[in-house]
């Protein structure tokens, strides 16, 4: 086994990570090793490269007046798919929230201003007004992170699941990714440790097919995941009226799009690729696209993805073949100094890596753009200040009448 490990390590070039092995027990000797051995070298390879996009056009989308027209008919079939156990929620609490600079799960932080209010307890409170009109309990699956998984699933029992049938919640955790630093080197966050990171918020599927939920998907029957964020405390989750949409559209996936505040709004659209749907980022749009208009006057490209997804099970599956695009990010990572002492950089150092649930959608033979009211059901929280902030969302959270 030793050997083994030297000859692996030896191959890709990553020796460093045995320099303090002489020092080590044999736990900690036995904890490094399994971690080798376990650990995904994807990240290694230097093929990364910037994305070849192909032919990029406007999607279509369904608009909140298209919406209205047929809204009891969607609201009936969403809500009948739901009462037939058809659709479970899948909420995404396995990032680190880094911009909001809060140590804890973001979940966990208190968005209330004279009474208590985190941001799980607006999640699943949004949740129960479905539960509460379909009279049926939703499968809701919670994914965390190694590092915040305790946390997570202490909080959740002290507040008492915030009323939800804790049977219908089920926690799995994220797989990890080693982290790399600007030489192609894995980093030691310890003696006997490598540094590793939440791959992304496209692991949900690769790691609840890893922590046997898709069993227990199969053996109920479900149909519908919906896919949605921790940090958007207005979105409506398992909504009836999208879920009944995407079924009467025969689509395989649909997607809440608010339109942009204005052309140059920094959020990624929908559109579609190569006749496929996919998602555009506002730093890949060209000034053309950007100002280019419809004949009703709607900006072509107009559609912001809220993270808030629906997909068919069944047209899932092709996602465990392919292997989801890594997509890298400059961060501050933690590491070992020559001396064994723990370093904390001021600046960011090292890369961590991420496969994305939009890449996702790619996948998709179809995905209804399904447009929502964003200051009824956009409120997200990435920062402490400013945009997208804790601010931003007390405010719309007022607006929409729920006391903080
Ligand atoms: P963000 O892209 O905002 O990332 O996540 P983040 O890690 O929460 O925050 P920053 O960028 O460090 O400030 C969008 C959603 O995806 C989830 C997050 O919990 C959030 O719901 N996510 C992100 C995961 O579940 N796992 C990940 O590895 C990354």
């Amino acid at each position: 086994m030793w050997e083994e490990i030297i000859e692996k390590l030896s191959l890709l070039d990553q020796t460093h990570l045995l320099r303090f092995v002489d020092e080590l027990s044999e736990t900690e000797k036995t904890k490094l090793f399994d971690q080798i051995s376990d650990l995904d070298f994807s990240v290694l390879d230097n093929n990364i490269t910037d994305e070849i996009r192909g032919v990029i056009e406007p999607p279509f989308a369904m608009s909140i007046s298209e919406i209205e027209k047929n809204r009891e008919l969607y609201r009936e079939t969403g809500i009948r798919a739901i009462r037939d156990g058809k659709v479970g929620a899948v909420l995404l609490a396995g990032g680190q929230g880094s911009r909001l600079g809060f140590e804890k799960p973001k979940g966990m932080f208190n968005i209330g201003v004279t009474k208590k209010l985190y941001i799980f307890e607006c999640l699943i409170n949004n949740l129960l007004e479905v539960v509460n009109e379909a009279q049926a309990w939703i499968p809701l699956f919670i994914m965390t992170s190694p590092q915040n998984d305790a946390d997570t699933k202490e909080f959740f029992a002290q507040h008492n699941y915030f009323g939800y049938n804790k049977d219908n919640i089920l926690f799995f955790v994220q797989d990890q990714l080693p982290t790399v630093d600007t030489n192609g080197k894995l980093i030691l966050s310890g003696k006997s440790e490598i540094s590793t990171a939440p791959n992304g918020n496209g692991g949900w599927y690769s790691s609840m097919h890893k922590a046997g939920v898709f069993k227990i998907l199969k053996e109920n029957k479900m149909e519908w995941l919906n896919v949605f964020a921790v940090d958007n405390v207005l979105q409506r989750i398992a909504d009836p009226v999208f879920i009944g949409a995407v079924i009467e559209t025969r689509r395989s996936s649909g997607s809440k799009v608010v339109a942009k505040t204005d052309p140059d709004e920094r959020v990624g659209v929908m559109c579609l690729e190569d006749g496929k749907p996919s998602i555009v980022e506002y730093y890949e749009m060209t000034d053309e696209m950007r100002s280019s208009r419809e004949p009703d006057g709607t900006l072509s490209y107009n559609y912001g993805v809220t993270l808030n997804y629906l997909f068919r099970l069944k047209d899932l599956n092709n996602a465990l073949k392919v292997q989801l695009p890594l997509h890298k990010a400059f961060k501050k990572i933690p590491y070992i100094g020559e001396n064994g002492q723990i370093i904390s950089p001021d600046e960011p150092n090292a890369y961590k890596y991420e496969t994305l649930v939009l890449d996702m959608v790619k996948l998709q033979n179809s995905c209804l753009a399904f447009e929502v009211d964003r200051s009824r059901e956009f409120a997200p929280v990435k920062n402490r200040e400013g945009v997208d902030s804790v601010d931003t969302a007390r405010e719309l959270l007022k607006i929409n009448g729920i006391e903080i």
